[in-house]
């Protein structure tokens, strides 16, 4: 899975922009700039709630197109104590992804980095739309022979690829011991690059301060489960038929990550469903005051990106949102004392 997204050469995402109508599939910041001009205001806010550091580093991990950060930071501009504090870091590994931020954000003073930690240290407020859905698992599958680790095999004949099923590799340790007694024929999932990641960020954030926003597809409450799935123009794929040539992801295990950061010391809040998220942050004001200078026909794509973006069966509630902040930091936008 990493080397088909990510090998500099013939990985996914080195080789092409795959978001949007033309490419393979469509992102949240995609569908409506309210998306990411609310991200940009609890960055505001989150900010104010830390003590309003200065310098503080506003890094996007995996920002696609740069779509997000260029309304984030259209929306803050009217908070110029933010914005002047703000220094602006993206993580990405994508050369060719790179070049379409660089063309979204031609007047921003950013700085690209090929992994978070490479982010100077100090005071950081992090957001990761869709990243970690894309980044590698390993899957496990129960078999009358005990747990074996779901492989990838060259089939031998066509050259094409096959899964096969092999001893279980070092990763095996993290598959919860509740998961070890699952009824034979059931897949774990686990992702130790997540967990990596993760910990990263909620280190650097405790520290910093900090705060940190992730945004995915996925569940709360671990339990066996095969999510890998590959997409290409917007429809269902082969998981193994195109290698490099699709998109690979697998939804994100909340419970892992909220146990990691919790593990690491930060206050993290939630997962929300991102419908109740971006409720909560105004997105219905938002787009009634688009709508104030719009055309009719705006005025109904407005109202069908509000339907996707928060609808109940569509990203509303598929998708979940968790935050982490430094310990005694207020409740962050969009939560309440509830969701800790
Ligand atoms: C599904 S896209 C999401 C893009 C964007 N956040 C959005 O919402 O439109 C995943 C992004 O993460 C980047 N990416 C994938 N693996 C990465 C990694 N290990 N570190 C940093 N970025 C990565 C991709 O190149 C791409 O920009």
């Amino acid at each position: 899975m990493a080397e088909a997204l990510g090998n500099p050469k013939y990985g996914y995402y080195g080789t092409r922009n795959p978001i949007g109508a033309a490419g393979d599939f469509i992102t949240a910041p995609e569908i409506s700039q309210m998306f990411g001009e609310l991200i940009g205001l609890w960055c505001a806010d989150t900010w104010r709630k830390l003590g309003a550091p200065n310098p503080v580093r506003l890094a996007e991990i995996g920002p696609g197109r740069g779509t997000l950060m260029r309304d984030a930071l259209r929306a803050v501009r009217t908070l110029p104590a933010f914005r002047g504090s703000a220094d602006i870091h993206l993580v990405e590994t994508s050369p060719v992804l790179r070049a379409c931020q660089r063309e979204m954000l031609p007047d921003v003073d950013a700085t690209w980095h090929d992994r978070f930690l490479r982010v100077p240290e100090g005071p950081v407020i992090a957001v990761a739309n869709e990243l970690f859905d894309a980044l590698p698992i390993h899957q496990f599958e129960r078999t009358l022979r005990g747990w074996r680790e779901r492989l990838v095999d060259a089939d031998g004949d066509g050259g094409g690829l096959r899964f096969v099923l092999g001893p279980v590799t070092a990763a095996f340790s993290v598959v919860p011991e509740g998961l070890r007694h699952a009824p034979l024929g059931s897949i774990v999932e686990v992702s130790p690059a997540r967990v990596d990641l993760m910990r990263d960020i909620t280190e650097r954030a405790i520290h910093g301060p900090g705060a940190a926003l992730v945004i995915d597809y996925g569940h709360l409450g671990t339990r066996p489960r095969d999510t890998l799935q590959a997409v290409a123009a917007h429809h269902g794929h082969e998981v193994l038929e195109s290698p490099g040539g699709a998109d690979l992801c697998a939804h994100v295990d909340f419970a892992v990550l909220r146990r990691t950061a919790s593990e690491c010391g930060a206050d993290v809040w939630g997962p929300v469903p991102q419908g109740e998220f971006l409720e909560s942050l105004g997105i219905r004001t938002r787009a009634a005051r688009i709508k104030e200078t719009a055309t009719p026909e705006q005025c109904d794509e407005i109202d069908s990106a509000l339907e996707r973006l928060t609808g109940p069966g569509e990203m509303g509630t598929l998708f979940k949102v968790l935050a982490i902040t430094s310990p005694g930091t207020p409740v962050p936008g969009g939560f309440d004392a509830n969701d800790r």
